[in-house]
């Protein structure tokens, strides 16, 4: 299966398929020097069906985890590109999750103005959300995503087999940004994830359906001037939680805790059934006042509010501009 996104000359293919890395030198132009940015987590086999069809390659491969995502590796990939003597028409490729793409990603998107940069997402939450969409960025001075670009893939290559070795924490994880696009924009989805008796086996159709809502909502509004905020549900309060849990949370799981307060009362009790049923989590291990500090740092809060997505019906959203106390109080008014 190919999804497209369309962006004219930055438009780029997403093929998602059951052993997709065998075919790695047929979806990526790979006759010429390559970086290939892995990390310890990902099984080496990932990398290496890659390097494989590579004229020249170097593989880089980082610590696991959102701590690897920082200046220093960024200077240490650009100070690999320049050892090897690479020039605009070599290329970056990502393989792992979502730290390794936005740091390969931003590395390809700064290097020598722009090179070309492919995305083989092997966590569930990298190919449902952070692979496409051109949202690259490391983390300075705890915070996340400070610094950044946006640089659209030249293709993502998504071979779904590589969830056969992910542990069950990082599944229910990526559920979460599934059940985020659900909850804003497809209703179907969302009846699909909570009645569906086999959410492993059905993963492919998941992760397909969330890709096609994502790719749709990137092409009206590919660098987040209003649309592409709707991709932000959860977010908020997530990322506070995430800051505040000093890495012991995933992504995914914060997420699932930051939905709950954005949605109607009456939504809650649904959501909070269709997070357990994924095995996420859905209340902080924090409090209103540990977080106030995190979003007073928001850097959306600059002007005192934040645009903030509530969801009052499944499938629908809207977005509301809210002082980080009201946004709190939410919070507190969440717990089930
Ligand atoms: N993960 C949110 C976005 O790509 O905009």
């Amino acid at each position: 299966m190919v999804i497209s996104v369309s962006l004219g000359a930055k438009s780029y293919p997403i093929t998602v398929e059951s052993g997709a890395l065998a075919q790695a030198s047929r979806e990526l132009s790979l006759d010429r020097r390559v970086l290939v940015v892995t990390d310890s987590g990902v099984p080496r086999e990932y990398a290496a069906a890659v390097t494989r069809v590579c004229r020249k390659f170097h593989v880089c491969t980082l610590p696991a985890g959102e701590s690897s995502k920082t200046l220093d590796n960024y200077r240490l990939l650009l100070q690999e590109m320049l050892r090897l003597g690479m020039d605009r028409g070599d290329c970056v490729v990502a393989v792992g999750g979502g730290m390794v793409g936005d740091l390969a990603g931003f590395t390809a998107a700064t290097y020598m103005r722009g090179v070309d940069f492919y995305n083989v997402p092997t966590t569930l939450l990298a190919q449902v959300d952070s692979s496409i969409g051109g949202k690259t960025a490391v983390d300075m001075d705890g915070v996340k995503n400070v610094v950044g670009a946006f640089h659209q893939p030249r293709a993502v290559l998504i071979d779904t087999d590589t969830l056969q070795s992910l542990p069950r924490r990082q599944i229910a994880a990526g559920l979460a940004e599934s059940v985020k696009m659900a909850m804003t924009c497809d209703e179907e989805l969302l009846s699909f994830i909570e009645s569906s008796d086999d959410l492993q086996r059905d993963l492919p159709w998941i992760i397909t359906r969330s890709l096609a809502i994502k790719a749709r909502v990137v092409e009206q509004d590919p660098t987040e001037q209003g649309l592409r905020r709707v991709l932000n549900f959860g977010h908020t309060i997530g990322h506070a939680i995430e800051s505040h849990s000093g890495g012991s949370l995933l992504h995914g799981e914060c997420v699932a805790i930051g939905m709950l307060p954005m949605c109607a009362p009456t939504l809650r009790p649904r959501l909070t059934d269709i997070l357990r049923k994924c095995g996420l989590p859905t209340a902080a291990q924090a409090s209103a006042v540990q977080l106030l500090p995190y979003l007073l740092h928001d850097k959306k809060a600059q002007s005192g509010s934040i645009t903030v997505v509530e969801v009052d019906t499944p499938g629908s959203f809207r977005m509301e501009r809210r002082t980080p106390e009201e946004i709190l109080s939410r919070m507190e008014d969440a717990v089930l």
